[in-house]
């Protein structure tokens, strides 16, 4: 870290409602995103990450460090033993609204594990949230699509594992499915500190609301269409590009643009090189589900998208990101609703988030945490009539 009175950049009024586009959100330990190089998990490349244990990685939120056999077995037995959901959470979930969003549901069933379960203490609830989390999705997915009983839980197949045999999806084949979710998780762990939904989780957690608000704050935020909801939006985009045939994809391409219309999955507002969750994914795909032709699609895109949107100048980022392909992954493996596909988002970066807290709220500043958010600037002071909107 620089010396405490580094100066990092001048604010003047033209970067007044640029959505905080390069302004430094306090520090984070977790993870970093590097333009080129994409994001690391405390020094970790995701590349190297994206095999190891969903527990392992999720220690390393914690602790820092990447743990040794001994210390990841006590750890995944001290997520199974925090495994239970309260006492009728899960009939409470079922009985959401069918026409509420998956991730509304989330966002309830976030708060219902608040009310019935917190302990206050921002280390523990955030280990019982993580803990808790494979068994509210899947009770999401299970109740609010309609394919029957609740399945037991078995914490003690591991988080993923868990979730999987929980969802029971449909004709799902469980080895892929798994193998699938397990990257998926520490793909979408953590993306520093800038985000939306961590920066919402942070700085409603900064007023001291418990982990779970601050958790269904931070999943609002992913909800939407422009954050983590993109990955179903991708998802009706590669279906409704209906080849896989490179050149027509280009001239479909070509089309959009001319037309001003988005090419989904592409560009990034920090990365400026394919993000590396892309490529782990697209390599995934290629061993679970090289003929599926949506993944075609995804691989023709990659080509030909990037191709054309190189063309244009004005492009900073014409390269795919991490929801370019996911949903293709996710329903070739049977999870064919793509509504649901920001719920798996957020089943992710949960952990993430929920590490990013403990560290500001107790952790750092010697234990004093991080000061409530309040942001300022000189032009609250200003005649607001001598402002540019
Ligand atoms: C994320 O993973 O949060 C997204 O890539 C969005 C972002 O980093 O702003």
């Amino acid at each position: 870290m620089g010396e405490q009175n580094d100066v990092l950049f001048s604010i003047t009024t033209r970067h007044l409602n640029t959505g905080l586009r390069g302004f430094p959100v306090g520090t984070v330990r977790t993870s970093r995103v590097d333009p080129m190089e994409g994001v690391s998990y405390v020094g970790y490349s995701v590349k190297d990450l994206a095999n190891l244990d969903p527990e392992a990685v999720v220690y390393l939120m914690f602790n820092k460090e990447l743990p040794n056999a001994e210390q990841l077995s006590a750890f995944k037995a001290d997520l199974a033993s925090r495994a239970n959901l309260p006492e009728g959470v899960a009939a409470m979930v079922t009985g959401l609204p069918k026409q509420g969003h998956p991730m509304e549901w989330l966002i309830a069933g976030l708060n219902l594990l608040g009310m019935t379960g917190k302990t206050n203490d921002y280390t523990e609830d955030a280990l019982n949230l993580i803990a808790r989390t494979p068994e509210l999705v899947a009770t999401v997915f299970r109740q609010r699509s309609g394919w029957g009983a609740p399945i037991e839980s078995k914490p003690e197949l591991g988080l993923v594992e868990n979730f999987v045999q929980m969802m029971g999806v449909p004709g799902a084949d469980a080895g892929k499915l798994t193998a699938l979710l397990r990257t998926f998780y520490i793909l979408h762990m953590d993306h520093g500190g800038g985000n939306l939904s961590t920066f919402t989780g942070k700085a409603v957690a900064s007023g001291l609301a418990d982990i779970y608000a601050s958790l269904g704050a931070a999943m609002a935020g992913l909800y939407g269409p422009r954050h983590g909801r993109a990955n179903q939006d991708c998802l009706a985009f590669v279906r409704s590009v209906g080849t896989t045939d490179a050149d027509e994809i280009e001239a479909m391409v070509r089309t959009r643009m001319a037309n001003k219309q988005l090419v989904f999955g592409f560009g990034h507002a920090v990365l400026r090189a394919e993000d590396p969750r892309a490529t782990i994914q697209y390599e995934l795909g290629k061993e679970i589900c090289p003929n599926d032709a949506l993944f075609q699609t995804a691989l023709a895109l990659r080509e030909r998208a990037v191709k054309v949107l190189k063309e244009n100048p004005k492009i900073s980022n014409p390269y795919p990101n991490v929801d370019a392909v996911s949903g293709t992954l996710l329903n070739s493996q049977g999870l064919t609703d793509s509504d649901y596909y920001t719920v798996l988002f957020g089943f992710a970066r949960i952990a993430g988030i929920a590490a990013q807290i403990v560290d500001e709220r107790v952790n750092f500043r010697n234990g004093k945490g991080v000061a409530i958010y309040r942001c300022s600037f000189k032009a609250e002071n200003q005649d607001p009539r001598s402002l540019n909107s």
